[in-house]
């Protein structure tokens, strides 16, 4: 039964596009610039764009760009007001917003510099004020905005406007929210290194545009887009305010959309069609809504809750919470890689073969471990060939703190054997170090040296989990030896080089992350290249009898009804995995304090995830476990191409 679209969308209070990609989206909003500046153009006029920085714009650049050298687009009569920038930092910093506007845009495109505006961060804080007003001035004299460019933070803000700012408030200095300076920790090589203020154009400001596209890619901006799309406007999810536009459209990939009711809950907003897998997701849900263990739920259960039909279709609700019950027991296992010699027709993963040979892939060093520490444990006790790949050397995320200590270290070995090429090698690199400023970029020789701080890590911390270490490889992938975070591009000589791994194994599973992840971030980007890889090998047999399975990402875990096998671990083996994670020691929490512990590279949030995992089950009604890591089968499919 087809729905109408306002029945799907009626828990909806804007315009949202689900798109089928981040490309879909992105190739929409650049029609719509693109629609603009040429008709201005064509009457003698300018157009005057609202621009955001971070991830979320750069594919949007890109392919803006592409269009200017490719199709002629021109940004001669563009005006360009961008929406913020960090207060302290000028323009050649390289993590000022008027650096990335350069880099990603301005530099390739022929726009005049001076139609080109960005906040300036060095106004002094006696002069921030007017320097705003002059801002807003700007803007209005230039005609105001025709189309705004919007991101979208974890804490729901637009520009710099943070949960509190309300829908009147206009360009200013403000003070940047806590998870918002973690999120930025990896891009200033520490938390500590980011600044606390930024001055940010106002939401009455952005509301001002004509037509405003806020974009969103990624699982992590799920949740907070369902609120802004869902609550009344309010000042504790900025973007909310954006329901008041007459002419504002959210265009977002899939993951983004994952968390809206059409999309999470679909029975509640309308007929559906039932089959095993969203029955599972819809009981699954009822169970936790109502607090209750699977076998516990009752006929008004199902009523109340919008689900009357599919009690209908399956009789009762003691048919149907048995026959989700069982599906749930059948995805715990203790045997990852299958248990030979038994009966595997309810179990996630084959039996044979057995031993298995078992490629576990880790976007950057680390994420296996902090993800399925306990898994690989359990693979790699179960007799299987495990081998674990660290697609980037992960060097980028070493603080300096821990580089100088290898330095140090260095150089005292050295000089214990006196004056020679390794005392001059641990000297030149303590110079390098000195000279490079708090935020130069890292020579070859000093990000070389981080890698291998985190090789010695990783293998550490396979060691601990039974891996031998002989299985840990290091594929330093090319795409993050040349770029930074959000900068990185991916290439042939990436895919070729995860292929050759493919070719060399043959696995019979593989353990991977990145699905739905920002397209920009690395784990996406292993991904993307895993799948290239994959492509590379789309007629060997050894694929098609591979099992891929995912795990989330660091910071998150699936929920059960995405869960297709589920590790439960012991307390012996989770304090183990814990051991291995903090192998790391690079990656230890920005701060010793557990409630500034946020998403990135903390340890603790491991131990909160898995464990909180392993409650869930118990609130289902299933057994009750110390803690579980979860995983996703995932089928590879080839591309249409
Ligand atoms: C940046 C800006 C911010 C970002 C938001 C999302 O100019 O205004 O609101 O849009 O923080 O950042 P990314 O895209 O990096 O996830």
């Amino acid at each position: 039964m087809m729905m109408a679209a306002a029945e799907i969308t009626q828990r909806e209070r804007m315009p949202v596009r689900i798109c089928a990609s981040a490309e879909a989206a992105i190739a929409e909003a650049a029609d719509a610039v693109e629609r603009l500046i040429r008709e201005r153009a064509a009457a003698g006029r300018a157009t005057v764009l609202g621009l955001a920085t971070g991830s979320t714009p750069v594919g949007l650049y890109r392919e803006l760009v592409r269009r200017h050298r490719e199709e002629g687009l021109s940004f001669a009569r563009v005006v360009t007001f961008n929406l913020d920038e960090y207060h302290g930092l000028g323009g050649a910093h390289p993590e000022s917003y008027r650096r990335f506007m350069q880099e990603q845009l301005f530099d390739h495109v022929d726009i005049a510099a001076e139609n080109t505006h960005v906040p300036d961060g060095r106004a002094p804080r006696d002069k921030v004020f007017a320097a705003c007003r002059a801002y807003e001035e700007a803007i209005r004299a230039a005609g105001g905005i025709d189309i705004q460019i919007l991101g979208i933070g974890r804490t729901g803000h637009i520009g710099f406007n943070e949960p509190g700012s309300g829908p009147d408030c206009r360009t200013r200095l403000v003070t940047l929210d806590s998870l918002t300076r973690r999120d930025a920790a990896r891009d200033f090589l520490g938390e500590e290194n980011v600044p606390r203020h930024a001055v940010t154009m106002g939401i009455g400001t952005i509301l001002e545009a004509r037509r405003i596209f806020l974009l969103a890619w990624s699982e992590a901006k799920a949740g907070v887009l369902a609120r802004a799309v869902a609550e009344r406007p309010a000042e504790a999810v900025p973007a909310s305010f954006l329901q008041g536009h007459r002419d504002c459209v959210f265009l977002l990939d899939p993951a983004a959309a994952g968390q809206l009711t059409r999309v999470r809950h679909p029975w509640l907003v309308g007929p559906v069609a039932w089959d095993a897998a969203l029955t599972r997701r819809a009981v699954l849900w009822l169970a936790r809504k109502t607090g209750k263990a699977l076998l516990k739920l009752v006929d008004e259960d199902y009523a109340e809750n919008g689900m009357a039909d599919l009690l209908t279709a399956h009789g009762s609700a003691y048919h149907l919470n048995i026959a989700v019950f069982n599906e749930t027991q059948h995805t715990i296992t203790g045997w990852p890689g299958g248990k030979p010699d038994a009966d595997d027709s309810h179990r996630p993963e084959r039996a044979l073969p057995y031993p298995k040979r078992v490629l576990v892939l880790a976007p950057e060093p680390m994420d296996d471990v902090y993800c399925m520490g306990g898994t690989l444990h359990r693979l790699a006790n179960q007799g299987h060939a495990v081998t674990v790949a660290c697609l980037t050397s992960g060097n980028l995320a070493v603080p300096d703190t821990d580089l100088r200590r290898a330095i140090e270290l260095l150089g005292e070995a050295a000089a214990g054997r006196g004056a020679g090429p390794e005392h001059a090698h641990a000297a030149d690199l303590q110079r390098q170090l000195e000279t490079k400023g708090a935020f130069g970029e890292d020579s070859r020789d000093i990000r070389r040296l981080k890698a291998l701080i985190r090789r010695g890590e990783a293998r550490a911390s396979s060691r601990l989990l039974g891996v031998d270490v002989s299985g840990v490889r290091f594929l330093d992938l090319p795409f993050y030896e040349a770029g930074r975070y959000r900068r990185f591009r991916t290439g042939e000589d990436d895919a070729a080089a995860v292929a050759a791994l493919l070719a060399e194994i043959r696995p019979h599973q593989v353990f991977a992350t990145g699905f739905g992840h920002d397209p920009l971030s690395v784990p996406a980007l292993c991904f993307t290249v895993l799948h290239e890889a994959l492509e590379r090998h789309r007629d060997a047999d050894w694929l098609c009898a591979c099992n891929i399975w995912l795990y989330r990402g660091p910071g998150a875990e699936w929920e059960p009804q995405e869960v297709d096998m589920a590790v439960p671990l012991s307390p012996d083996e989770f304090e183990n995995k814990l051991h291995g994670i903090y192998q790391h020691q690079t990656q230890r929490s920005q701060s010793p304090s557990p409630e500034k512990n946020g998403s990135g590279n903390t340890w603790n949030l491991a131990s909160k995830l898995n464990r909180a995992a392993a409650r869930t089950y118990d609130g289902l009604g299933l057994a009750e476990y110390e803690a579980i890591e979860c995983f996703r089968r995932w089928r590879f499919q080839m591309s249409a191409s």
